[in-house]
Parts: C-alpha cells; structure tokens; sequence
C-alpha cells in the first residue's frame, strides 16, 4: 500500500515538473541572457527580445491557431505551415514543431534566425506593429 502512494507520488511530482519544464516565462532580463547564450547578435538582441514581447510575452510555450489550420509556435511564435512538420522532423529548418513549444529555446532560435534572413524581421507581425521603425537598444540587466 505505501509503494503505491510512492509511486504515485512520483508520478505526480514527474507530472508537475513536466509542466513547469513545458511553459517556462522569461522575464526581459533572463530572455536577453538567454538570447546571447543561444548565438543572437548584440546588436540584434534588442529587436528580437521586442519581437518576443509582442509575439509570445516571452512564454516558451504559447500556441496561437490561426485561420488557415496552421499553428504558430512558441518563444518566436514560428509557424508551423513552412517551417516544421508534426510528428517527425521536417519544414525549411527540418525540427519537429513539437520541439518549438519545449523549454530548450536552441532549436527555436537557430530557426527564427534562418526566417530572419529569407525574411528579414518584417516577417514578424508581432515585430512589426510594435518593434519596427524603433531604435532597440540591448535591454540593461
Ligand atoms: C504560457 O502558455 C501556455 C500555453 O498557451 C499557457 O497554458 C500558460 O498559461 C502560459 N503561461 C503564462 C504565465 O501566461
């Protein structure tokens, strides 16, 4: 009977730091750190840490339908129509769309950077309405 309280108890601790682990919610600080750990430019960082603002509110995790049955994905809100595929590797940056709503941000960003140059930023709504036309500087920590 006790054991299987433990295992129980296991069960629901791996549960819940399941979840911590999936939805993991930058502050600006942490993102700018974590931006720099994952290769982004200096100069560049301003712009992406506005673009995640606008995009996700730093939420690793967000998920937005959108009316063409696609879905946007995580941290950059990357969609999942040209860039990934479900359930097994594939779209122009070959991940899983899956992986872009985990905590680890390093697929994500090696991603968002090949859009940024097919696309440049203007590829980003979010970075458009609230990021373009501004002087980013790297938010102070
Ligand atoms: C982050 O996004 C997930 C998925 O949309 C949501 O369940 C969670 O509540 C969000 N976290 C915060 C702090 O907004």
């Amino acid at each position: 009977m006790r054991s299987r309280f433990a295992v129980l108890f296991a069960l629901m601790v791996a549960v819940l730091m399941g979840n911590v682990a999936q939805a993991k919610v930058y502050t600006k600080c942490g993102l700018t750190k974590e931006l720099l750990n994952n290769g982004f430019e200096r100069s560049y960082v301003g712009n992406w840490v506005c673009l995640v603002e606008s995009e996700s509110a730093k939420n690793t995790s967000k998920v937005t339908d959108k009316a063409d049955r696609t879905k946007s994905l995580g941290l950059f809100q990357i969609n999942s129509k040209d860039w990934c595929k479900f359930g097994s590797v594939g779209g122009k940056c070959q991940i899983k769309c899956e992986n872009l709503i985990d905590e680890n941000i390093q697929d994500d960003s090696i991603c968002a950077r090949k859009i940024q140059r097919e696309l440049g930023f203007r590829a980003w709504d979010g970075w458009l309405r609230s990021c373009y036309g501004r002087r980013l500087s790297i938010p102070p920590c």
